[in-house]
């Protein structure tokens, strides 16, 4: 079965309203471009604009983040079930959250759990860092983390997403080779297919994060195991980012 591709374009920390809403207006351009998803996650002020703005296009709209807890006294959070109606997508475990924010493996799981139950679609962001890499742990860190983003799960939910960061390249310009990025992403795979059964693993999507550009999306997209990718400042320009839809769609 063929993976439909699908590009995220994650904003994190970034545009003011009327910046985000002139970025919303551009990506609109991408309506009905067949061959990828595209998912925009912009912060969370401007979800609702993303959700109008995109409304009646194929565009879909991400959560860069959610909290573990449906409702409570939680101040500054965003829970899961918030979201459904306004976001498609909830991104889970970017390494901003696990490194700047402490996230913790357990923090993880259970934001995973309420994705699920809200009825999200999660993009798990997994990837190791500079240190681990060299030190050759990378395979020991994906997998560690992997066991424990699925622990209680009983099966890998159909419409997860895997976005395979290595943290080293985010937002450094220091894309991983595609070679490297293939391998990480088919280990990934290997993965997913040891804990929940080789057609979960080949039907689930699984992106390439960390310094993508137009520039070098090309040779990304055509590995047989990267499934489209997790964009973050090319995904400010709707040019870029559109460049990058574009050869997603056609790398099919
Ligand atoms: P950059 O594309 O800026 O390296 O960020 C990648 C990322 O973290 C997407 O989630």
């Amino acid at each position: 079965m063929a993976r439909l591709p699908i590009v995220g374009g994650n904003w994190k920390m970034n545009t003011t309203r009327a910046e985000a809403r002139a970025l919303l207006g551009g990506l609109r351009a991408l309506d009905g471009l067949a061959g990828v998803e595209v998912v925009i996650c912009p912060p969370a002020p401007w979800l609702g604009d993303a959700a109008d703005l995109l409304a009646g296009t194929t565009l879909r709209v991400g959560a860069q983040n959610v909290h573990w807890e449906p409702k409570g006294a939680f101040t500054g959070e965003v829970a899961a079930p918030m979201l459904a109606g306004t976001a498609t997508y909830a991104i889970v475990g970017h390494s901003e959250r696990r490194h700047v924010f402490h996230e913790k493996p357990t923090e993880t799981n259970r934001k995973l759990r309420a994705v699920v139950e809200a009825g999200l679609r999660p993009i798990l962001a997994i990837g190791e860092r500079l240190a681990e890499a060299e030190a050759g742990r990378t395979e020991e860190v994906l997998r560690r983390q992997l066991t424990q983003a699925f622990r209680g799960f009983r099966a890998l939910p159909e419409s997860l997403v895997v976005a395979y960061e290595p943290v080293w390249a985010i937002g450094t310009g220091r894309a991983a080779t595609p070679e490297d990025a293939q391998a990480r992403c088919a280990l990934v795979r290997a993965i997913l297919a040891e804990r929940f059964g080789r057609a979960a693993a080949e039907a689930c999507r699984i992106q390439y994060g960390g310094s993508v550009t137009a520039q070098n999306i090309e040779g990304l997209a055509a590995q047989p195991d990267i499934d489209g990718a997790l964009v973050g400042g090319a995904s400010l320009d709707a040019a870029a980012f559109a460049a990058i839809c574009r050869a997603v769609a056609t790398a099919g």
